[in-house]
């Protein structure tokens, strides 16, 4: 309570100041709506049935970006131009069946010329090929390699059924540097454990929101100025509707649950700790919490309130 308190009072007044634009405490539905409409050009109108009750998080800006793959809308994500990378992607979750798929990497157009389809498309071969419109929009392939980091998923392909909706995740504007011992270490294990559990005992829709946590200030891919590297990932589900038969050690995990992962083992321990008798991905690791922690964790960092889900899914 007392720790609440603090964080409350804390985050009040640089509030005010870093968000005005997007800061009306009373209606958080409205301000959404203009944080969101500020000169960008997409909106999430078209594909607002992958947040809970139509509602997307509210307190970040960004442009957004309804995820339109082979003409069908398959995600939203909010991106950041400036840092070329999004803060968050949010889907349904659907089980999955059969293995990843081979990813082709694929961009958004519309970033680059606003009169081009919002339909994503494959980078063209060889990468050196891609225009110079669309390298200034968004990240391209060059800005992965050669740097110590792989290309993290927010939306990952595990979480989907179909090849159509897998497919549909490889396009850079859902991905984030993402150091590999994160990637394929204790973040995968992470979405693994959530496609368990939301097999087992989530018995309607599953909305998930995987987002970022920045560095106070801020670092990039190779150090260009062009991709912005996060210091942490988060996720966050609502599961309205769940089993009534939960096991004991899932009784906190409905119905919402969240997660903070490391990408960086130097950064401090106060929001994830460090488990050192782990033989590996020490430095990576991942703290589940409640929602309400997460979104303490959230506006700490970011100097402002932000709701993941429309009444914390309740
Ligand atoms: C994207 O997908 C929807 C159908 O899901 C379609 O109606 C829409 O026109 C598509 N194209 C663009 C450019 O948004
Ligand atoms: C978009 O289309 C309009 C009308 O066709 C044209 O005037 C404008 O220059 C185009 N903008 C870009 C960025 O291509
Ligand atoms: C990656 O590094 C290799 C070897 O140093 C170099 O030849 C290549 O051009 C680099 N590629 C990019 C995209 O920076
Ligand atoms: C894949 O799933 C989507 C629903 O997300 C569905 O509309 C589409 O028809 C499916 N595609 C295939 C090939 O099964
Ligand atoms: C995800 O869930 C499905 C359905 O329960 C299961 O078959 C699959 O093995 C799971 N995959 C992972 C990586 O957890
Ligand atoms: C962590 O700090 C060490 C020592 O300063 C440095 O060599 C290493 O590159 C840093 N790691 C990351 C991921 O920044």
């Amino acid at each position: 309570m007392l720790i609440w308190f603090f964080f409350s009072l804390h985050s009040f007044y640089p509030a005010i100041f870093f968000a005005m634009k997007c800061w009306l405490p009373l209606l958080p539905v409205l301000s959404t709506l203009l944080c969101l409409s500020q000169g960008d050009v997409g909106d999430f109108s078209p594909c607002l049935n992958f947040f809970y009750r139509y509602w997307p998080p509210s307190g970040l800006s960004g442009t957004p970006i309804c995820q339109n793959y082979t003409n069908r809308y398959y995600f939203a994500t909010l991106y950041s131009r400036e840092r070329r990378s999004p803060w968050f992607s949010a889907y349904l979750y659907t089980t999955p069946a059969g293995k990843r798929p081979k990813g082709v990497w694929k961009y958004e157009p519309q970033l680059a010329n606003s009169n081009a389809s919002g339909v994503m498309l494959p980078f063209p071969i060889p990468p050196k090929k891609v225009d110079q419109t669309v390298v200034k929009s968004q990240a391209v392939q060059q800005d992965y390699i050669n740097s110590s980091y792989t290309r993290g998923h927010l939306n990952p392909s595990l979480h989907h059924q179909n090849r159509s909706e897998r497919r549909s995740t490889f396009t850079l504007t859902n991905v984030v540097p993402q150091k590999m011992d994160s990637n394929y270490g204790p973040w995968s294990e992470l979405e693994s454990n959530v496609n368990v559990t939301l097999n087992k005992y989530c018995a309607g829709p599953a909305y998930i929101v995987t987002g970022i946590i920045p560095y106070r200030m801020d670092r990039w891919l190779k150090d260009e100025h062009r991709v912005a590297i996060p210091e942490y990932l988060w996720s966050a589900y609502c599961c309205p509707t769940y089993s009534q038969n939960l096991p004991e050690s899932l009784r906190r995990t409905f119905p919402t649950f969240a997660a903070i992962g490391r990408n960086d083992p130097n950064s401090t321990e106060e929001m994830v700790p460090v488990d050192r008798t782990k033989k590996k991905f020490v430095g990576y690791d991942v703290r589940p919490m409640p929602l309400t922690d997460l979104e303490i964790y959230l506006r700490e960092r970011y100097g402002r309130e932000i709701a993941v889900f429309s009444k914390q899914c309740l």
